[in-house]
């Protein structure tokens, strides 16, 4: 079981954004997405869980292919595939208890005591534990993106694909966001995809990091990999020369 991206397509008006992109994330594993802004990072995401549509290709979750699940299929596949959201995302007209509990809410069959039992845990595994009253306003950014999180996991989740989780946060912040990624795969058995394009995230959160550049991903690989690449475009981008890149960035 996994996800699979597969030689997929994808333009906007006449600017094409992914020219054959192809990736493969296993079971227990957590991958990070890397590449500079604009890219193209988001966009790949989004097919996983069928915001997009690809021109071409194809993005398969768990042996099912995505573009061809009815409507009801796909909100049980969104249940499956947890969305942390690259601006958290959080209504703020509804308090904190009410966004995590979102999509459980969809959920035929849950109960309200259920409900609340789940938005307690998912908030207690991020680390803010009695937060259900509060409204986001009143949330500092790092709170938000956990809240953000809980959210994603409330549904119990099989994989988490995290769209910038740390982008915007001080150090300390961003440490206590990769710990709560790491705590998701190490307790609950979650499966990752991390967009991010903060290589210290990358080294410690991911099993194998994969680097998206022009349209494809021009590496995939372990941290130790990675750092051993002699692919000038793979070092420019971890050592942040953009000589190497040979691009206008
Ligand atoms: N829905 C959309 N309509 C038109 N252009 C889009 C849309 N989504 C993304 N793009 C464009 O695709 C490119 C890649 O975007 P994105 O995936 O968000 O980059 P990043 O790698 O920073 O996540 C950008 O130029 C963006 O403007
Ligand atoms: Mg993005």
């Amino acid at each position: 079981m996994s996800i699979r991206l597969v030689d997929i397509h994808k333009s906007f008006a006449d600017k094409q954004i992914l020219q054959g992109f192809s990736l493969e994330v296993q079971e227990g594993e957590t991958m990070a997405l890397i590449g500079q802004s604009g890219v193209g990072k988001s966009v790949a995401l989004k097919h996983i869980v069928g915001l997009l549509i690809p021109d071409s290709g194809e993005a398969w979750v768990d042996g099912e292919r995505v573009t061809e699940l009815s409507r009801s299929e796909l909100y049980e596949l969104r249940r499956r595939v947890g969305y942390v959201f690259q601006f958290a995302a959080l209504f703020d007209s509804m308090s904190v208890g009410e966004n995590v509990g979102m999509g459980l809410r969809r959920i035929p069959g849950m109960t309200e005591e259920e409900i609340r039992e789940r938005v307690r845990e998912a908030l207690a595994l991020v680390d803010l534990a009695g937060f259900e009253e509060r409204y986001p306003a009143e949330l500092s950014g790092g709170q938000k993106k956990r809240a953000g999180l809980a959210r994603a996991i409330a549904t119990h989740p099989k994989y988490v694909l995290y769209d910038e989780p740390t982008t915007g946060l001080d150090p300390v912040t961003k440490t206590v966001i990769d710990r709560l990624i790491l705590r998701m795969k190490d307790e609950l058995g979650v499966t990752g995809l991390v967009i991010t394009h903060d290589m210290e995230d990358a080294y410690r959160i991911a099993d194998r990091i994969a680097m998206l550049y022009q349209g494809k991903v021009r590496f995939v690989g372990t941290s130790d990999e990675i750092r051993r690449s002699e692919d000038p475009v793979v070092r420019g981008f971890i050592e942040g020369r953009p000589e190497l890149i040979g691009e206008d960035v």
